[in-house]
């Protein structure tokens, strides 16, 4: 049971007080009657409620896939700068979404953002081995023995060790490469420990979930329920 003040935000993307002005207004029905009490409870499972004679629809947790462009930075908020929440409209800035893990300002591709904190969890930990692809083109040519540098699990130049990794050479300077965990700058600095300075990078895969390989054009989407339930057999979760 949850109140229907928080039942009409959530759906509708409002603040609790606006819901609340919407409730006391009339323009909320549950079941056909028209309900006029904020703090009133009802079964969000199970009531059928409308807003202005629209079906609204409570869901618990939301989960977006964005084609990232490069220049934003990955955060909710930014008191300067752009961010990538400012792609999405008011209503679903609102919410609680939050990017899943951190691109780059100048990485792009695709970034998950939910409010879904233990699906955020698991697709970040090294912990669920969530292969990332990356395509990144780099400054000198790519040698024959990356990959297997790559394989063996790198050592940044700062002492950290990485898990091991995959890169396929595509062309002279650009490459695959797919790593399972998530630590700062890591693909960047990956590359730069094998003497591969990164030009571009884009992050074209989260498990099943992809992005298309031009730039990233800051499109979002909601995932669809047979990719929502992909990821949860993925990571191991109910749904
Ligand atoms: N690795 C990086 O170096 N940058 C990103 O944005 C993502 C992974």
């Amino acid at each position: 049971m949850i109140r229907l003040d928080k039942y009409i935000a959530d759906a509708a993307g409002l603040t609790r007080s606006e819901a609340g002005k919407a409730i006391r207004s009339g323009a909320v029905a549950v079941d056909g009657t028209v309900l006029r009490k904020p703090e009133r409870k009802i079964d969000e499972a199970a009531a059928a409620v409308s807003l202005n004679g629209m079906p609204c629809v409570w869901r618990r947790f939301r989960y977006y896939l964005l084609d990232k462009p490069a220049g934003l930075i990955t955060a909710s908020r930014d008191r300067t700068r752009e961010t990538v929440l400012d792609l999405f409209p008011p209503e679903i800035r609102k919410t609680d979404i939050a990017p899943v893990g951190r691109l780059d300002k100048d990485t792009s591709g695709l970034l998950l953002l939910t409010n879904d904190g233990e699906f955020a969890h698991r697709v970040i930990s090294p912990k669920y081995e969530v292969p990332k692809v990356y395509r990144a083109a780099v400054e000198h040519p790519l040698e024959p023995e990356d990959p297997e540098r790559f394989r063996s699990g790198l050592v940044l130049a700062d002492g950290t060790a990485c898990l091991p990794a995959e890169l396929e050479i595509l062309d002279a300077c650009e490459c695959l490469v797919t790593v399972r965990e998530g630590k700062y700058h890591q693909v960047r600095r990956m590359l730069a420990s094998v003497g591969k300075p990164v030009l571009t990078l884009r992050r074209l895969s989260v498990g099943p979930l992809r992005v298309e390989p031009g730039p990233g054009a800051g499109r979002w989407r909601e995932l669809t329920e047979e990719e929502l339930c992909m990821m949860f057999k993925l990571l191991g979760m109910e749904k």
